[in-house]
């Protein structure tokens, strides 16, 4: 018996050497490297048609990851929305500069890397940097040219990168699942302009990746082949508010009592245009309005949705909040009643930081001019318009509570320094 024990003994300890040299391997080799790569010899042609287009599917694919607040130009960040799983990971900066952001990388280079995942140094990135297989290679030129121009945004910016700690998984997915796209053997045209239901299958599923988020899960999405997707465009899938909090993706098929059978196109431009939903709800975080698209653009993705097979699939619904306070006051029940709180959470702080509104808008005139129309002081705002939603006489009381917010703030920072 003894023996038996000491032999199960050996096996065990092998068993555990093995995987700790496992473990260790990945963590000493990293992500793979590839060496066989032929990147595309190009130099874009950097035209104010391209640097144009390219502003356009910038601010749509790539500055919610890549711009940071601080510099004002895209030089990288903590990605806060990628699941922790996955490790600490940090965008890198992608300004012009020779040292720190892609300024000495060849047009080739940064073409073969958004397409396949390959990096400049060879090392293939894991999808937390996603790939864009699909989009034409018009638009790949626009967006290089964008990124030589001299747009604000790409100016050479000195921000060193952050060096990501992808996680054990992360490693272990890079090498054994995850694989390097490859990049494509022919030319990739855009949808023909006077097709409709194509311009709205290329914007939904080729550039922007609607059915990403609102098929079942990103784990069985085809990003060659979107179509191929597990529950395509039916919903379901969970994501994660700024709180952590699951947020499900609703049903775009046409179904008419879980999906969008019952909306008119007029609705539906309104909820992207606007980001408000029939009733005039606000669509939660990380949905968000998408005011760089025009309306025919966004009409054309509702003509091509109504091509998609149905999908009579109920998505789990989103918790939300609840407002409770001690001393509700209007401007509060205002706050929840349109979904502020789904963006701005309850303290004020989401995606972006409220609680300095009070500062920097001297006048509830000003924070309600913000409030009212936001794309009219910064373009592309992904705030909702609230212009002619929220009652006339509901704005004071809003703009009361949002200083209310910075003010609470304050009160609750002095008390912790009192006790401290
Ligand atoms: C979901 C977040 C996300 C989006 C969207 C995104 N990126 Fe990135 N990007 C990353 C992360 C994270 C890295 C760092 C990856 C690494 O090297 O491990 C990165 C790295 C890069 C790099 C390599 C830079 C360097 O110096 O290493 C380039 C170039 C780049 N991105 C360009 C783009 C462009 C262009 C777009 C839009 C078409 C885009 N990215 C969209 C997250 C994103
Ligand atoms: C980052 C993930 C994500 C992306 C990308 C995304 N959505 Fe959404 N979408 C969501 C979530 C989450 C909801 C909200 C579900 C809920 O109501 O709680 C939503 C809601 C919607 C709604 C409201 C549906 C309803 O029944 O209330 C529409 C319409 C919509 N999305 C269309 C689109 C389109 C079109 C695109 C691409 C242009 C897109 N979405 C891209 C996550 C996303
Ligand atoms: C879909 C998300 C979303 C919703 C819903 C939303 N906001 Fe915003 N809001 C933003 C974003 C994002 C910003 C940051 C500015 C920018 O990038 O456009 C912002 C900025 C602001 C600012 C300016 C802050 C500053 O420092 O300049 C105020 C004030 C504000 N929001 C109030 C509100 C109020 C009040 C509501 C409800 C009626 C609301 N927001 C609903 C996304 C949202």
């Amino acid at each position: 018996m003894k023996k038996f024990f000491k032999v199960i003994g050996i096996i065990l300890g092998c068993l555990v050497i093995i995987v700790a040299g496992f473990l260790g391997y990945l963590k000493v080799a990293g992500m793979p490297s590839f060496s066989n790569v032929h990147r595309p010899n190009v130099k874009v042609d950097v035209t104010p048609e391209r640097v144009a287009r390219g502003r356009k599917i910038v601010s749509l694919l790539c500055y919610d990851c890549h711009f940071n607040p601080a510099t004002n130009r895209l030089s990288g960040h903590y990605v806060a929305d990628i699941p922790k799983a996955f490790g600490d990971i940090y965008s890198h900066n992608i300004t012009g500069d020779k040292t720190n952001g892609i300024g000495n990388w060849t047009d080739g280079e940064v073409m073969y890397f958004l397409r396949t995942g390959i990096h400049k140094n060879n090392e293939y990135v894991p999808p937390y940097m996603p790939k864009f297989p699909n989009v034409s290679d018009e638009d790949i030129n626009s967006i290089v040219a964008f990124l030589r121009s001299d747009d604000t945004l790409v100016a050479p910016n000195p921000a060193m990168d952050t060096v990501e700690r992808p996680s054990l998984l992360a490693l272990f997915l890079g090498r054994f699942v995850f694989k390097p796209l490859e990049y494509p053997k022919s030319p990739i045209a855009p949808p023909p302009a006077n097709d409709q239901v194509a311009i709205g299958k290329y914007w939904s599923t080729g550039v922007i990746g609607c059915y990403q988020c609102h098929s079942a899960d990103f784990k069985t999405n085809d990003e060659v082949y979107p179509e191929k997707s597990v529950g395509f465009f039916g919903g379901g899938n969970e994501l994660k508010d700024f709180n952590g909090n699951p947020v499900y993706s609703a049903n775009l098929t046409m179904d008419p009592d879980y999906g969008l059978g019952k909306w008119t196109q007029e609705n539906f431009v309104h909820a992207l245009r606007d980001g408000l939903r029939p009733d005039n709800t606000a669509l939660p975080f990380p949905m968000a309005r998408f005011p760089n698209l025009t309306d025919s653009e966004i009409v054309a993705i509702y003509a091509y949705l109504k091509t998609v097979p149905v999908i009579h699939n109920a998505p789990k619904k989103s918790a939300g909040y609840k407002y409770a306070d001690a001393n509700p006051t209007k401007g509060g029940e205002v706050y929840y009643h349109y979904g502020c709180y789904a963006c701005h959470g309850q303290t004020g702080i989401g995606v972006c930081d409220l609680t300095h509104a009070y500062e920097k808008y001297h006048t509830n005139e000003e924070l309600i001019t913000w409030i009212k129309d936001p794309s009219k002081i910064i373009p592309g705002s992904k705030m909702p318009t609230w212009q002619g939603t929220i009652r006339e006489e509901e704005f004071l009381p809003l703009a009361e509570y949002v200083r209310q917010l910075g003010q609470n703030r304050n009160i609750a920072k002095a008390q912790t320094a009192a006790i401290k």
